[in-house]
């Protein structure tokens, strides 16, 4: 290691051990990033050419409806025919897919042939319940082997899966079931989080009851305690796979693979944006499957015989692309854990990264601080030789918690990939690989192929150290499609602020070496413990309550959380300020929204700030709390 000066602050550059440089698949970022600016087209169609399609592509980018980029055009692929099928027709079909623990000790394990004919039978399930190609079907499950099964099902038969993330509650659900005009539900009757049962079922029916359009609802068997089923509706996972309709007519546990235009929708998935109810991004067949598999491999150097462990639930964009789609594409071996890392004790991970011999950790910096909070003896228990890279993702990694990954988890030997992506851009965008040296709380530079810049509210690149607007300047082939219904709102929230250009709602800088720093999100939306939420949800949580006229949410920094919400909140006349109404309110919102959604603190106000048209001055609350300088407060009127 080796300290040098960069704006003035003395930064560490930690260079990439020998052995991890040996391993890289990728030894030459600055030439690949080369090849793929001199040639976008071509350097995406080499990656593209290591899948299998069923009839190649005619064009490899087609921008001619700009922002409505088209990627692989002509070209005919299943995600699925690569992330199963390919493999099943090779020695790999013995190898193992999933490793996967419960929170309660228990162990599952599938090969890629295992997996494959349990998709297959789940997929004639499907079918047989008039699930069509183009169908959404909503996801809402625990962290069990059964939810990617759900979702290679549904890819394989050509529907869109929803997965609406196992910790939301009830109106989260219910919106979401609603805007994707989903017939099926794919749910648990229960899930284990911190040695508690999760109510998946109770929760799933009083979504359902307020959404009306569900007709099917298939509960997959986890905990076993009793639930009500509504005859007619619902449906056991276990029964229905041990029925005739699991398998084809000639009575084989095969299932056809549906051949889908590049371009055909493979998922969508809801996120939080600037205001309103969340919006469903939309990711395709073609371009998702080339861009998380290439990202992947070059950025984790993933190996065939490599064991992979990213701790995102797949319930998000990480677990989608990382857990799910891109491990299965390179055929490694993933694993994934359904519980709290504290239970039973603070050692759960690592011990399970000893016991399974993992390779490589992918895991949010909240993780990591909630973690470093025990202090290093847990750890050092632990066997952890087996590892060779780490990975961070979700918000920026504070130094302090960068340094302690580094040296008590990797020993000092793991390279960090600090990777910054988002649930639109479908894969890693700005990424070390682990040939680049590295500056902790810096996720360093661009994919090759990837353009990003800063830009200044004029939408001029900013000079180095600059804080500014995150863009990207160019399309990817695993960036979004659409805003699902909402092709207006795509073209609003991420092409109009600079024309042209995509616009992340970061804010970011440069040092004088190139490195990018990401600073925060400059929109309404705050992230809470690497989850991501949008202001607007849990105000109009708030305000659904009978005792609140108006409500405000911001977030203020956490030790180990990165922000916290904070509600400011204006009573209905008749309404009375009690303890008892405080706590009310924070168990309206976790129901509403869920547990990530509990307000730290609610502040009972008279008035808000807001401007003259009426939209509250969330930055001003902000300034306020911090006691920070109000900014410009020419449009504030109280
Ligand atoms: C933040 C998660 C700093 C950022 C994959 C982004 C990060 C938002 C990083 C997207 C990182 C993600 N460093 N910030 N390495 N990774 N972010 O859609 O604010 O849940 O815009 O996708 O997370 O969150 P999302």
């Amino acid at each position: 290691m080796s300290t040098l000066s960069v704006d003035q602050e003395p930064v560490d550059l930690y260079q990439p051990s020998s052995a991890a440089l040996a391993a890289a698949t990728i030894k030459n970022r600055a030439e690949q990033t080369q090849i793929a600016a001199g040639n976008l087209e071509g350097f995406w169609a080499e990656r593209a050419s290591e899948y299998e399609w069923f009839e190649p592509w005619e064009k490899v980018l087609d921008d001619s409806r700009a922002p409505f980029y088209q990627w692989f055009v002509g070209g005919k692929v299943n995600i699925v025919a690569n992330c199963l099928d390919r493999h099943c027709s090779t020695w790999r079909r013995n190898k193992l897919a999933l490793i996967w623990e419960g929170e309660t000790g228990e162990v599952r394990t599938y090969s890629y042939h295992a997996l494959n004919r349990e998709v297959c039978m789940f997929a004639n399930v499907l079918r047989s319940m008039g699930v069509h190609k183009g169908d959404r079907v909503t996801i809402y499950m625990g962290r069990v082997p059964e939810l990617p099964v759900a979702m290679l099902a549904c890819a394989k038969i050509g529907a869109v899966h929803s997965v609406v993330y196992g910790g939301f509650s009830v109106e989260a659900l219910h919106e979401r079931i609603e805007d994707s005009q989903s017939n099926v539900v794919i749910t648990c009757d229960g899930g284990y989080m911190n040695g508690k049962i999760v109510e998946l079922k109770k929760i799933s029916d009083e979504a359902i009851r307020r959404a009306g359009s569900v007709e099917h609802v298939i509960v997959v068997k986890r905990t076993a305690h009793e639930v009500p089923m509504e005859s007619g509706r619902d449906y056991w996972y276990h029964d229905l796979m041990s029925l005739p309709v699991a398998r084809t007519a000639s009575g084989n546990s095969r299932c056809e693979t549906e051949v889908m235009d590049a371009e055909d929708p493979l998922f969508m998935l809801y996120t939080s944006g600037t205001t309103g109810k969340p919006k469903a991004i939309v990711h395709s067949h073609g371009g998702y499957m080339v861009g998380v598999g290439t990202t992947l491999k070059w950025v984790f150097d993933l190996k065939e015989e490599d064991r992979w462990w990213c701790a995102a639930d797949p319930g998000w964009i990480t677990g989608h692309s990382y857990i799910v789609y891109a491990p299965l594409l390179l055929g490694a071996t993933s694993f994934m854990y359904e519980g709290a890392p504290t239970y039973p004790y603070p050692n759960r991970w690592w011990s399970m990264i000893e016991k399974y011999g993992i390779n490589v950790l992918y895991a949010a910096p909240t993780a990591i601080r909630g973690l470093m909070r025990f202090g290093e003896a847990w750890p050092n228990r632990h066997d952890l030789s087996s590892l060779r890279l780490l990975g961070s993702v979700g918000e920026p990694i504070n130094p302090e918690a960068w340094r302690w990954y580094y040296r008590v988890i990797g020993k000092e030997r793991c390279p960090i990939m600090d990777t910054w992506w988002q649930t639109e851009t479908g894969m890693f965008m700005i990424t070390p690989l682990p040939e680049t040296s590295l500056k902790p709380g810096s996720a360093t530079f661009a994919f090759p192929g990837v353009e990003a810049d800063i830009y200044g509210e004029n939408g001029q690149p900013v000079g180095p150290g600059e804080e500014g607007f995150l863009v990207l300047k160019q399309p990817w082939p695993a960036m979004l499609r659409t805003i699902y219904n909402d092709p207006d709102r795509y073209v609003q929230q991420y092409w109009s602020r600079f024309p042209g250009v995509y616009f992340t709602g970061d804010s970011a800088r440069r040092d004088s070496d190139g490195y990018f720093w990401i600073i925060g999100r400059v929109d309404d939306v705050i992230k809470v413990s690497g989850y991501r939420l949008g202001t607007a949800e849990i105000e109009s949580a708030l305000v659904s309550h009978a005792a609140v006229a108006e409500a405000a949410a911001i977030g203020l920094p956490h030790d180990i959380k990165g922000n916290a919400i904070h509600a400011f909140v204006i009573l209905r006349s008749g309404a009375e300020y009690t303890d008892q109404l405080i706590n009310e309110l924070k168990a309206h919102v976790v129901h509403e929204i869920g547990p990530i959604a509990n307000p730290e603190r609610i502040e009972i106000v008279q008035q808000l700030p807001k401007t003259r048209s009426g939209k509250i001055m969330r930055r001003v609350l902000k300034a306020r709390a911090l006691g920070l300088p109000e900014g410009d407060l020419t449009t504030l009127e109280e």
